[in-house]
């Protein structure tokens, strides 16, 4: 069977030169079996004839919001809701700034404002749009909207200049489309991720802090989601961009941190509890900054709540997964919080070899669960990653074997 039976697929094109790629691209999603609809803006039509998507597809071409005409066609509404995957390919730089900021002035920015289905946009746009702070900010604005941003590629572009900006080749763009629909071990489960430092402050400008840089959760993120889990990443401060289609809960402290937590913990099926959150803050946040008069001060610290604990002890609990961040008796520590914050899993990582753990792009990891453990060699987090989600996919479904979603 075609990877894509059946799969309603609305392929929006926006005005770019890139837009006669999204031909191939229609076709190959045909040819996987996709039914597609193609709806164009205005633009659009100035680089390819809606006629060629007419007769790739069998269908009307759609692009004006008031159509007289297309009496027949469906509206907005329906065309929004008859979709299972919106793609906007090529996306001009005007079409995804005009998404981050939710217009809605043409029929395929109608429709996608309308959508509840995923929606991915392929950009495509001169390497200097490209790297434009407007235009990142904007990209960053979609991907916290959970929209997928799927590329660009680097290289030669149809201006002249070389660089990133180029959409995606037609066959990349299918095969992701495929990918989407492919059910993974985590399908249909919702999944939340704590990430990266907090920060306490001690006055307006002074924080205590600590290295996670936040690179092993929001890699555990991008496996949990292509693992098939809904995935919700709260994120201490980190320099890093949000995976597509995960959607980020920002947080500074360790009390803003539980609050996203216990806000949003509801209908969560697993937590992985990774960031690396302060054990203590200072007792009293100065209102303004400390003067640098005195030889010698105390500050006086209390500890923080422990959010892992808050949700591992709670009633109808997640299946929680703790973090170990040691230097020292690594098993031993590792089993006495699972133990102790009575947990599902727990996976213990060394934190004094300077390249393993934090900051660094390498980890190794040794997990331990109620009867088993593994240990995971050091390699790259984000394949570390993988490997972790696996196995907390398998222990899950052990543990929970028959739910009203399997
Ligand atoms: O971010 P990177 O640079 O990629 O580095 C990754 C990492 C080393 C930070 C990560 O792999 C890691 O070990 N995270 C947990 C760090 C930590 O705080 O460990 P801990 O042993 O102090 O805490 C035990 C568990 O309780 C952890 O799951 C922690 O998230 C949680 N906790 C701790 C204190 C607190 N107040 N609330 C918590 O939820």
């Amino acid at each position: 069977m075609p990877d894509l039976d059946n799969k309603k697929i609305l392929l929006g094109i926006t005005g770019g030169i890139a837009a006669y790629k999204a031909a191939e691209y229609c076709r190959l999603l045909i040819k996987q079996g996709a039914r597609v609809r193609v709806v164009m803006t205005p633009a659009a039509k100035e680089f390819i004839q809606p006629l060629t998507f007419q007769a790739l597809t069998g269908e009307p071409v759609l692009s004006e919001l008031f159509d007289a005409d297309a009496a027949n066609a469906m509206d907005h509404i329906e065309l929004a809701r008859w979709a299972d995957l919106i793609v906007v390919a090529p996306a001009s730089a005007d079409s995804i700034a005009k998404l981050a900021d939710g217009y809605a002035d043409n029929l395929l920015l109608t429709i996608v404002l309308a959508a509840s289905c995923p929606v991915a946009v392929a950009p495509a746009m001169n390497q200097h749009m490209w790297s434009n702070q407007a235009t990142q900010d904007n990209i960053q604005r979609l991907r916290q909207h959970a929209l997928l941003v799927w590329g660009p590629a680097a290289g030669e572009q149809a201006c002249g200049d070389v660089g990133e900006g180029r959409m995606l080749e037609p066959q990349q763009l299918a095969d992701m489309s495929v990918a989407l629909f492919r059910p993974g071990p985590l399908t249909g489960r919702k999944l939340m991720i704590t990430a990266g430092p907090t920060r306490e402050a001690i006055d307006p400008v002074r924080f205590l802090s600590n290295r996670s840089s936040g690179k092993m959760g929001y890699a555990l993120a991008a496996a949990a989601r292509d693992a098939g889990a809904e995935v919700t990443l709260v994120s201490g401060p980190v320099c890093l961009n949000v995976p597509d289609s995960v959607t980020l809960l920002s947080c500074e402290s360790a009390g803003d941190m539980l609050q996203q937590v216990t806000q949003n913990i509801t209908g969560q099926d697993i937590f992985i509890a990774c960031a690396a959150v302060a054990d203590y803050r200072v007792a009293a946040v100065a209102k303004e900054k400390i003067k640098k008069t005195a030889e010698q001060m105390t500050l006086q610290l209390v500890k923080t709540p422990d959010i892992l604990a808050s949700v591992s002890l709670s009633d109808n609990k997640p299946f929680c997964v703790g973090f170990a961040a040691e230097t020292s008796e690594l098993e031993q520590y590792a089993r006495h919080k699972l133990a102790h914050k009575k947990l599902d899993m727990i996976a213990a990582n060394r934190v004094d070899d300077p390249a393993s753990g934090f900051e660094v792009d390498d980890n190794a990891l040794a997990v331990f669960w109620q009867g088993g453990s593994q240990q995971l060699p050091r390699q790259p987090k984000t394949d570390l990653a993988r490997e972790l989600i696996a196995i907390i996919a398998r222990v899950y479904r052990e543990a929970r074997p028959v739910t009203e979603k399997t």
